[in-house]
């Protein structure tokens, strides 16, 4: 897809963090919205937001977890503005600790968000747009922790993991079905949003948590939402299935190599590549 003008963009966590930024380019790039999220009182002000900018926008409060939300979410997109065009399954929350803190409640609850979320995104979706036969490309969100292990992220860590396999998965499924669907892993980097916001006990919306995003655009290696979306926007415009926000080749080239010599892991933080842009 190159062409972007008057088609539909639905993004899922489009009330915070990269997915506001997500949904502000697709209307700079003079795409309608569908934008959904848990957290109300965001959705309505990107809402107002987006269409004093003149975009059609259906703001809809959707838990990614529960499949029929999720379906209910592409039917009224695609009976309210038309055909699928771009899909971000973007919705994620972060949760830290010990591998062995987290009862098996805790699995479930982050598990059902940050994969069946995205998998109830492909279910309610992926059918529609073959059927509807546009072009198309689906975003799902991963992370920098869908290629590295890192301690005290075991929950994280299984969870984006699991979507790049379903991701990669997708992409092979559709290109053998003959769909004319692209679709891409987003990768992030360090990118300064609230997703802390409830490990440091802060409230969405809050001075505090606006606070702490701008602190953390100070920090090294960190980029805004709004440059993280010009970067995935970027890639879809260059078919690109592995979107990282911050390469980190040569890291990567020394985990693998450790993989293939049968070394056994030893973490070090992950170190991105000097900025070639
Ligand atoms: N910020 C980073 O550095 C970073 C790095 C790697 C990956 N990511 C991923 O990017 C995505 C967006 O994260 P962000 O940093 O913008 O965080 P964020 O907290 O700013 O935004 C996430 C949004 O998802 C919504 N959400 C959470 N659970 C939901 C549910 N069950 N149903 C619907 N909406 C729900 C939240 O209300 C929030 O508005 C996530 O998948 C996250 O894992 C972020």
């Amino acid at each position: 897809m190159e062409e972007f003008k008057g088609k539909l963009a639905v993004i899922t966590g489009a009330a915070s963090g990269i997915g506001k930024a997500l949904a502000r380019r697709c209307v700079a790039e003079g795409m309608n919205v569908a934008i959904a999220d848990l957290y109300l009182k965001g959705l309505s002000e990107l809402a107002a937001e987006l269409e004093s900018q003149g975009a059609s926008v259906l703001a809809l409060e959707v838990d990614v977890s529960d499949a029929a939300s999720v379906q209910a979410l592409a039917d009224r997109s695609v009976e309210a503005l038309g055909p699928v065009s771009l899909l971000f399954n973007n919705a994620g929350i972060l949760r830290v600790g010990q591998a062995w803190t987290h009862t098996a409640q805790q699995w479930q609850a982050m598990l059902s968000v940050n994969v069946m979320g995205v998998v109830n995104g492909i279910n309610a979706f992926v059918p529609g747009m073959m059927a509807a036969g546009v072009p198309a490309h689906i975003v799902n969100t991963g992370s920098v922790g869908s290629l590295v292990a890192a301690p005290n992220m075991a929950q994280y860590t299984a969870c984006k993991m699991a979507v790049r396999g379903i991701t990669e998965s997708l992409a092979y499924d559709l290109a053998a079905a003959g769909a004319d669907i692209d679709v891409s892993l987003l990768c992030p980097g360090p990118v300064s949003t609230p997703i802390g916001d409830s490990l440091l006990g802060l409230e969405a919306g809050s001075e505090e948590s606006e606070a702490n995003v701008k602190m953390m655009e100070e920090l090294p290696d960190f980029i805004t939402s709004d440059e993280c979306a010009r970067r995935v926007f970027a890639a879809i415009r260059a078919r690109k299935f592995w979107i990282f926000t911050h390469p980190f080749t040569g890291y990567y080239k020394r985990a693998t190599a450790a993989i293939v010599d049968g070394d056994n892991p030893v973490y070090t933080e992950v170190e991105f590549d000097p900025v070639t842009h």
